[in-house]
């Protein structure tokens, strides 16, 4: 059995209470129901609150266990290297919206955080992108030139306190790292109150738009004149959200490290086999957090070895043995490297989603709530055309189709590929696809060699689910959904629990 390094749990959500949540109120009405409490939804409902709407957002399971508690809570505009592209395939004037606005993200939460003193371990850094090797300096340097014209806080720099050599890195100063869901429980816990709610463990099944929309969960209706869906990628498919973006999964260490020892700032590398680095306060002391190993969901079975990676980085570039934490997430890629914020499609009036954040979710979720909740107050926002959730959309880019023909390949080809026959080929501790007369069926043999046996056929759109041994989770490579062991949804867009198999 391969050991993983240190706790499997993210630092953020271990490190915290649960949310101070409502009792479900049957057939209540609200201005806004936001379905999703993670960063996107949490600030719209904030801000919405604060203007003076009632609203209710509702989670399906608990407050910011999604991907916004297993982020590296980065808050930054630099977003690896995307500003030389966006002017290249987008223009100038559109990329620099797309800084200008993922400034002004950084300084709304700022302010959230002055204003109502929230004790997340918010601090100002620097962040880098940098290159170690010389193949990647062009690139780092033509997007320090990017930003710069675009009037970032940028600059090209050839050090930065990592202990590495590196050939070279974009900075921009005055960005933010902070605790996530510190952060997000301080926004959930002043929900409640004043005609407004925050329902956890409650699953919404729908949406009927209307006056009033109706949102069907599975404790009953929740009413209100708009409803805005941040549930990572949208739980309704009208939108064809799906079809827009593919869901990409990484994986984070997180080791103590001596404080002498530590970088000072944000760091992400650029290439196939690229890191994300930061530290965050432990215990009195460091907590080193290095990401990466990123891939596309369901599409690799060498889950805990990304772990392992990770960890022999973080041994043989900082030094440092003792290991605290490991996790993972996924999130959304946007075909044209935009998120979608806006009405869910050009029929909706009252129906809104937000998704694509193509992990930078900390700054792309706060615009996202800040954008969203302008439209509701019907407040004129300057960045809302661009991020359109309704625009043409790259249906045909090479990206999009080599993405959209994976899943047609997955509905397929993955009913036809090698199933075993036979439930005694799980071993203990392992998940397998094996063929049950006509049925596929997804089986997990527990460490006590109790067999857990669900349908494999994803209750999404139907295509067949992956075992992911690190997680011991099934996941979806088509759009993403994934579940426990035993069948529980606990990623979206699915909706529905795998069916059980006697
Ligand atoms: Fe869409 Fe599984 S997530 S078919």
């Amino acid at each position: 059995m391969i050991t993983l390094p240190g706790k499997a749990a993210s630092f953020w959500i271990d490190s915290t209470p649960e949310a101070n949540s409502s009792p479900f109120v049957d057939n209540v009405l609200v201005d806004v129901a936001i379905v999703g409490a993670g960063i996107a939804g949490l600030t719209a409902a904030t801000l919405l609150k604060r203007a003076g709407k009632t609203v209710a957002v509702i989670e399906s399971r608990r407050t910011a266990i999604g991907v916004s508690g297993h982020t590296t809570a980065k808050i930054t505009s630099l977003h690896q290297l995307i500003y030389a592209d966006l002017i290249k395939e987008l223009g100038e004037a559109k990329a620099r919206i797309y800084g200008e606005s993922n400034q002004a993200a950084i300084e709304q939460l700022a302010k959230l955080v002055n204003e109502e003193q929230i004790d997340c371990d918010f601090s100002r850094q620097s962040t880098y992108t940098f290159a170690e090797s010389a193949a990647n300096l062009d690139k780092i340097k033509a997007e320090a030139e990017a930003a710069i014209k675009l009037g970032l806080p940028a600059s090209f720099v050839t050090e930065a306190s990592l202990p590495f050599p590196i050939v070279g890195a974009v900075r921009f100063d005055n960005q933010a790292q902070f605790h996530s869901r510190k952060y997000l429980l301080h926004l959930a816990n002043n929900i409640p109150g004043e005609g407004s709610y925050l329902f956890e463990e409650t699953r919404v099944e729908g949406v009927d738009e209307g006056e009033p929309c109706s949102v069907k969960t599975n404790k009953g209706l929740v009413k209100a004149k708009d409803v805005v869906v941040t549930t990572n990628l949208p739980i309704l498919d009208q939108g064809l959200f799906f079809a827009k973006a593919y869901p990409k999964r990484s994986y984070i260490i997180g080791a103590r490290i001596e404080p002498s020892q530590a970088p000072q700032g944000m760091f992400i590398g650029v290439g196939e086999n690229y890191r994300s680095i930061r530290t965050t306060p432990y215990e009195g002391g460091l907590l080193l957090l290095i990401g990466g190993e990123g891939h596309k969901t369901g599409s690799v079975d060498d889950t805990e070895e990304r772990f392992l990676r990770l960890e022999e980085y973080a041994r043989s570039r900082f030094g440092v043995d003792k290991f605290e934490y490991h996790w993972s997430t996924q999130d959304m890629v946007s075909f044209d490297k935009l998120p979608y914020i806006g009405k869910l499609t050009p029929l909706n009036n009252h129906t809104y989603v937000a998704t694509g954040f193509s992990l930078w979710g900390m700054s792309n979720g706060t615009l996202s709530g800040m954008i969203l909740s302008d439209m509701i107050l019907g407040i004129e926002n300057p960045w809302a055309e661009l991020y359109d959730a309704t625009r043409a959309t790259p249906f045909v880019s090479s990206t999009s189709l080599k993405e959209n023909t994976d899943v047609a390949k997955h509905w397929v080809g993955d009913r036809l590929k090698g199933l075993t026959n036979s439930l005694s080929e799980v071993v203990n501790g392992e998940g397998k696809l094996v063929t049950v007369g006509a049925q596929k069926v997804a089986a997990y043999r527990d460490q006590h060699g109790e067999m857990h046996a669900v349908s494999a056929v994803c209750s999404h759109l139907g295509c067949i689910v992956d075992w992911n041994q690190a997680e011991k989770s099934w996941d979806c490579p088509c759009h993403g959904a994934r579940y426990t062991y035993d069948g529980e949804v606990i990623h979206g867009p699915a909706v529905k629990d795998l069916d059980k198999v006697q």
